[in-house]
């Protein structure tokens, strides 16, 4: 399994949000986050240190998938958060050593399936 963490511009969620569902993502987090991505524009030199000066707000999601579904949420997110400009964000790929379904027991690849999920869970 993988976790796919993607730091992706605010204003993008909502595109990103309905591509990821039509790639049939169900389960996702999403956090509110700030970060810096090498702005020159926002890094000072300050008693001749250089300093990040600017943190931008920026939108990350966490998506825990098995490892043949990887690719296409990677591409989901790929077209939907790009403008081309700066700043449009990255996508880290991560191993996950497990996963597990607290309702059911379930484990791993089971778990990370949403299977028969009741409206709203
Ligand atoms: N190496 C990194 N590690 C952790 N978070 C990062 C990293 N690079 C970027 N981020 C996060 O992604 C956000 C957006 O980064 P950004 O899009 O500027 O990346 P970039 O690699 O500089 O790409 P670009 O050249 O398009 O600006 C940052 O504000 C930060 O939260
Ligand atoms: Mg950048």
């Amino acid at each position: 399994m993988k976790l796919i963490r993607a730091v992706i511009r605010k204003d993008k969620l909502n595109d990103v949000m309905k591509a990821l569902f039509q790639a049939d993502v169900r389960g996702i987090t999403v956090s509110s986050v700030q970060g810096h991505g090498g702005e020159t524009s926002s890094v000072a030199t300050y008693r001749g240190t250089t300093v990040m000066m600017e943190l931008s707000e920026k939108v990350m999601l966490d998506i825990g998938v098995s490892e043949d579904f990887t690719d296409t949420v990677v591409e989901a997110i790929l077209g939907a958060a790009r403008t081309g400009q700066v700043g449009d964000g990255k996508i880290f790929v991560l191993p996950v050593e497990q996963v597990h379904r607290i309702r059911t027991g379930e484990r791993d690849r089971e778990a990370v399936t949403p299977v028969g999920v009741p409206a709203g869970a």
